[in-house]
């Protein structure tokens, strides 16, 4: 019998298609570490997200390609993930951070603290490495939703004096709210919001992370521009609510979002439409949400274990692991990271194509 060659094992994963990309695997640079011995063959995959929607599905194929070949008689295959990351990433202001998710809505109260802490906690739960920063300097609700109040660290760097970020449920924090003293009133002016924003993007000890995610003030307000200005976000989740008012407003966040920028549009990753269920009436969200051409993330149901998780410190990924809620936010977090892979992905093609 002929040995197996490495070109043989290539060309039968061909066949496999990333759904996303619309590439096959080979093509795309996964396959990595290929071995073979005899009989057995051993192949690596790595994907560009650990959160990617689809590792099961292309792991199962890859496994079923690599049995149909003629003389294996045993196969392993290896998922792993390295997330990507473009010059939206800023070099200056977070040099380790790959990806920076904004977290907007138009109207308060609509769940964005919910959905960026349970964004947050699911991606790091899929091994990714993962900053949450509470944005809202209104009303700062990170730290009661994660568990966590205390004053962060300090340390002197060569750069100067750095905040050292807290840590709860795998994810790597940081508030206003850590910073002031409840008990004094603080009037925000619009160029106190930029400078504070700034100083809790810049001034944080964040290391290298494979995604930010931010928990924008609702609106369209101060806080939200100078942000959406000063950092470069890779991607914009919207949160709504079954209401067509919630909607409307939501999308008219996501035009200033598109708007803002005279050198680049800020790419909307998609909508999450929380509290669904029978309260506000369901379904509205779909249509709109293809309407405006944007990317359906998911809904999520109204449940007392999302606020009372909230309320606790112990989200409901944590404390009701099988509920529906917590699936939902699972799934959002595949879908917000495979989204971003996706734009990654084709603006590294369109730089390949000659003006
Ligand atoms: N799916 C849900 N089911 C039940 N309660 C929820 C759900 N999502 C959010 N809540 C609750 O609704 C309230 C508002 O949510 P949250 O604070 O996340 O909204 P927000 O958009 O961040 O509000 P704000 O504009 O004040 O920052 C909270 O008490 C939260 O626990
Ligand atoms: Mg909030």
């Amino acid at each position: 019998m002929n040995e197996i060659t490495e070109e043989q094992v290539l060309n039968a994963l061909r066949v496999i298609q990333d759904p996303d990309l619309h590439r096959d695997i080979v093509t795309l640079g996964f396959v990595k570490n290929i071995k073979i011995c005899g009989s057995s063959l051993g192949v690596t995959i790595e994907l560009t997200t650990p959160a990617c929607p689809v590792k099961d599905m292309l792991k199962a194929e890859a496994e079923a390609v690599l049995r149909g070949m003629p003389g294996v008689t045993s196969v392993q295959v290896e998922m792993t993930a390295v997330v990507r990351t473009n010059k939206r990433s800023n070099e200056q202001l977070i040099p380790g951070v790959r990806n920076v998710i904004a977290v907007a809505s138009g109207k308060g109260g609509v769940g964005k603290s919910t959905v960026s802490v349970k964004l947050a906690i699911a991606l790091a739960q899929t091994g990714a490495k993962v900053g949450l920063l509470d944005a809202d300097i209104y009303g700062p609700s990170i730290p009661m939703m994660m568990g966590v109040n205390e004053k962060p660290l300090t340390k002197t760097t060569p750069e100067g004096v750095r905040i050292v970020p807290l840590q709860a449920h795998g994810v790597l924090l940081m508030s206003l709210g850590f910073l002031i003293d409840p008990e004094r009133a603080v009037v925000w002016r619009g160029p106190m919001v930029g400078s504070a924003v700034k100083q809790l993007v810049s001034d944080v000890l964040w290391g290298n992370q494979d995604y930010l995610v931010i928990d924008l003030p609702p609106g369209t307000g101060d806080a939200s521009l100078t942000l959406a200005q000063i950092i470069p976000i890779s991607g914009v989740v919207l949160v709504t609510t079954p209401q067509k008012v919630a909607q409307e407003i939501a999308n008219k966040a996501a035009l200033m979002f598109q708007t803002l920028s005279q050198e680049r549009e800020i790419p909307i990753l998609g909508v999450v439409e929380n509290m669904c269920g029978s309260l506000f009436g369901t379904g509205s969200g779909d249509a709109d949400t293809n309407q405006f051409g944007r990317r359906f993330l998911g809904k999520v149901p109204m449940a007392l274990e999302v606020s009372e998780g909230g309320d606790a410190g112990y989200p409901v990924i944590l404390s009701h692991p099988d509920s529906a809620a917590a699936n939902a936010f699972h799934n959002i977090a595949s879908q917000v990271a495979a989204g971003l892979s996706i734009i990654h992905f084709s603006e590294a093609e369109s730089s390949l194509v000659p003006a």
